[in-house]
């Protein structure tokens, strides 16, 4: 804690300190007696930890909430476990809007329950340093006005900054071999990362919502994008103060839905909503693709490279359509083996067959058994045409790689094979040739990518998944093939998770109004199974969420892509690949208890405040220590954080902070 603190000046420091003590003491027993009361009414039951088979730091408290909620609430499939509900709560106690900003952005004043003087709280809370009783006024929710002063705001010109995409000095050292290294990481080194806050555009406006953003969004809130177009494209137009996406004769020239239906019909086993649920879109243009196919029960993720003159990730994410960005290059892809049912390469300007193939190598370990890789080559664009290496070549590597293709022309479609036997039965000397044995396929962090075909699981893992939405609660395979500690029940596990989850959803909706946050893109910083993005879909909240796995726990990502959702690799010590301003929610349960043993939770924070939208808010639950230790960062940050408890009282283990960070 003194760590963070030192550096910063106290500007704001509005002391009562030097108030006689008794008054203080007098004053914080007020306090405590209220905020007791308080608390008792907000947060309620708690949900104990009620699985053996983990520690209790994967599951942490629960914030159930108020008794109001449920009717409105429950999605019914899934009902609460009736071992968690202890039947301490207090019925007829509505909670009001829990300090929660309206859709201007402004506070809502009509801050729950009863009559109190804010002013007074905030003096107290302010002046809290040193008193014993001042340690428990914590529990309230109301804003609490930190010690320490506010980080300073970047540079203008950093305002679409990605630290290890921008790291001008690094890519400069490259000695080029054109294979892309300079759209790779290059993370600034320790201590030099970013230490000011991303400062957000003028004019910069709150987000129009979804669905309407899928067809326009704000000019003023992306970096002036195809400034160089040549093609003369007609993706995106400009009205007004705004970019217009119209939904026919775009990217596609017939329109997205023509475009999907086509595919529908070249090869209707593919069944997009069903055997097809997670998808890939490279290189998307501005991400229509996987804007279109949501509409079919699809869950694409667009990547493309960082390019000043097409930003188009950020474009994507300003719509609210899921995308990151990455790039194929001379490292493996952040994502698991048999990953995406489909994937989609529509002009998207990659020579596959360049280097023996080496990247489409990297496609077929992506590539889910069964899957299916889609090239199109738009009419519209037949100039281009000449980026993509002659079919007969591609025709000739695909061969051997035992994919069979089964559509050919301007849109040809390929499928991968289900097993090995293939593979096997190929002539020794062609090449690529099988991946070592020991390759761990699901080894994605830093790993240079090698010539060989990642073969499949001989149990026949991943081969089978179920039928989306049957997919998202039944526990896959590959569920048992994780390398965890674990040797216990993993489906009971994978159920508890789920069900831990499916209760504090349903109290974050009832506390929370989560219904009415209007969130769309969402980060789940340390998914482990994948129960808090499943309990989103559960209560039907419309949004969609990427599913980070860091690398300090169990590589849990082949499950999380076999539920049928996204995610990614990552180690939250380095930053993350997306543009400022991307998330409307980022969630951390667990994550900083073990990370701060990693690294700098200073430069987490720092992290998460560049990534999340204006608007935004953060959800982080963890350890007392660690939330007292975030509060102060996340206050120096410019959030509005409220700390909430559990009904376990103020010396429980685990503690709710939630970080707003307002326009
Ligand atoms: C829920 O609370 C609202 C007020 O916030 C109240 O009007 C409504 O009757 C309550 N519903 C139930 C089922 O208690
Ligand atoms: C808090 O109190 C400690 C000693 O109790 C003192 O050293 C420190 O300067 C105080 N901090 C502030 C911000 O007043
Ligand atoms: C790049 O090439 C120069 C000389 O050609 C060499 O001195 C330098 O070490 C190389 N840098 C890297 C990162 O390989
Ligand atoms: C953590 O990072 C912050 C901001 O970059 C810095 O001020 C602080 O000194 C760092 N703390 C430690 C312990 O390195
Ligand atoms: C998508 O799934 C929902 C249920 O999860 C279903 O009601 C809807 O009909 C599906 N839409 C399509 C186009 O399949
Ligand atoms: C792609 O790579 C292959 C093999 O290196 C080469 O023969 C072909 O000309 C390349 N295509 C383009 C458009 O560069
Ligand atoms: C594929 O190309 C290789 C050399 O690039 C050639 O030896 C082989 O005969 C080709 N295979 C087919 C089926 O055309
Ligand atoms: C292997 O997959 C192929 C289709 O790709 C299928 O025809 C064959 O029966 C499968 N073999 C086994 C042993 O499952
Ligand atoms: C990955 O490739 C780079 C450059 O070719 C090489 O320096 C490095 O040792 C390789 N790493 C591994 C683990 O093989
Ligand atoms: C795939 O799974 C379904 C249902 O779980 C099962 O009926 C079917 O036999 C499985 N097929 C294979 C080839 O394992």
């Amino acid at each position: 804690m003194k760590g963070i603190i030192t550096g910063f000046s106290c500007s704001d420091h509005v002391s009562l300190t030097k108030a006689p003590a008794f008054v203080k003491v007098i004053l914080f027993s007020f306090l405590s007696l209220f905020l007791f009361l308080l608390v008792r009414q907000f947060s309620s039951d708690i949900t104990s930890v009620s699985n053996p088979t983990t520690p209790s730091r994967k599951f942490p408290m629960s914030f159930t909430s108020t008794p109001n909620q449920t009717t409105s609430a429950v999605a019914g499939e899934n009902p609460p476990p009736s071992s968690s509900s202890p039947p301490t709560r207090q019925p007829g106690m509505a909670v009001e809007r829990t300090g929660i900003i309206d859709e201007n952005g402004a506070m809502t004043n009509d801050f729950m329950v009863g009559e109190f003087d804010e002013e007074l709280i905030d003096s107290v809370v302010n002046g809290k340093n040193g008193s014993d009783e001042g340690l428990q006024s914590d529990e309230n929710g109301g804003p609490l006005m930190g010690k320490i002063g506010k980080f300073r705001v970047c540079d203008e010109s950093m305002r679409d900054y990605i630290p290890c995409l921008d790291n001008v000095e690094e890519i400069s050292k490259l000695n080029s071999s054109g294979k892309g290294e300079n759209f790779e990481r290059h993370c600034p080194p320790k201590g030099k990362g970013l230490d000011s806050l991303v400062p957000r555009p003028k004019d910069y406006k709150l987000r129009i919502p979804w669905p309407k953003s899928r067809d326009e969004i704000w000019l003023s809130n992306v970096h002036t994008p195809f400034a160089k177009d040549k093609a003369g494209n007609t993706w995106v137009k400009r009205k007004g103060d705004k970019y217009i996406f119209p939904g026919d004769g775009t990217q596609f020239s017939q329109g997205a839905n023509q475009y999907l239906d086509q595919i529908s019909k070249m090869v209707p086993e593919i069944a997009f909503g069903e055997r097809t649920r997670v998808a890939m879109d490279i290189s998307c243009g501005i991400a229509s693709f996987g804007a279109y196919l949501m509409d079919r029960n699809v869950s694409t993720l667009s990547i493309a490279t960082k390019d000043v003159h097409n930003n188009q990730i950020q474009f994507a994410l300003e719509r609210g359509v899921p995308a990151m960005l990455a790039a194929f290059t001379t490292h493996r892809l952040l994502y698991p083996s048999q990953a995406f049912d489909l994937i989609h390469c529509s002009r998207c300007s990659i020579n596959w067959t360049h280097d023996d193939g080496i990247l489409l190598l990297e496609v077929n370990r992506i590539l889910r058994a069964g899957g299916y890789f889609i090239l199109a080559a738009e009419p519209v664009h037949r100039h281009e045409e000449n980026l993509f290496a002659p079919f007969k070549e591609m025709e000739n590597l695909t061969e051997r790689l035992c994919w069979e293709l089964l559509k050919e022309g301007d849109i040809s479609i390929w499928r991968k094979p289900l097993n090995n036997s293939c593979y096997l039965s190929r002539a020794p000397a062609v090449q690529p040739s099988l991946c070592d044995a020991g390759d761990d396929p699901d080894n994605v962090w830093n790993v240079n990518l090698t010539k060989c075909i990642t073969q499949l699981p001989g149990n026949g893992y991943g081969a089978n998944v179920t039928a989306w939405p049957a997919r998202l609660h039944s526990p896959p395979d590959r569920l048992f093939s994780i390398k965890m500690d674990a040797e216990l029940s993993r489906r009971e596990i994978y159920k508890a998770e789920s069900r831990f989850w499916h209760d504090i959803i349903r109290g974050y909706i009832g506390a929370f109004h989560w219904k009415t946050l209007d969130l769309r893109n969402v980060m789940d910083m340390r998914a482990v199974y994948g129960g808090f993005a499943a309990a989103l879909h559960d209560f039907s909240l419309n949004c969609w969420v990427m599913n980070v796995v860091p690398v300090s726990g169990s590589n849990t990502l082949p499950v999380l892509y076999d539920r049928g959702f996204i995610g990614v690799m990552h180690d939250w010590c380095e930053p993350f690949d997306t543009y400022p301003r991307t998330y409307d929610l980022v969630h951390a349960a667990a994550l900083f208890s073990v990370e701060r043993n990693r690294c700098n939770v200073t430069t987490i924070m720092l992290e998460i405040d560049r990534i999340l939208r204006p608007g935004g808010r953060v959800y982080i639950r963890d350890t007392t220590p660690v939330i007292e230790e975030l509060q102060e960062v996340a206050h120096a940050l410019g959030w509005v954080p409220f700390k909430y408890d559990s009904s376990e009282g103020p010396h429980s283990n685990w503690k709710l902070l939630i970080g707003e960070k307002r326009l």
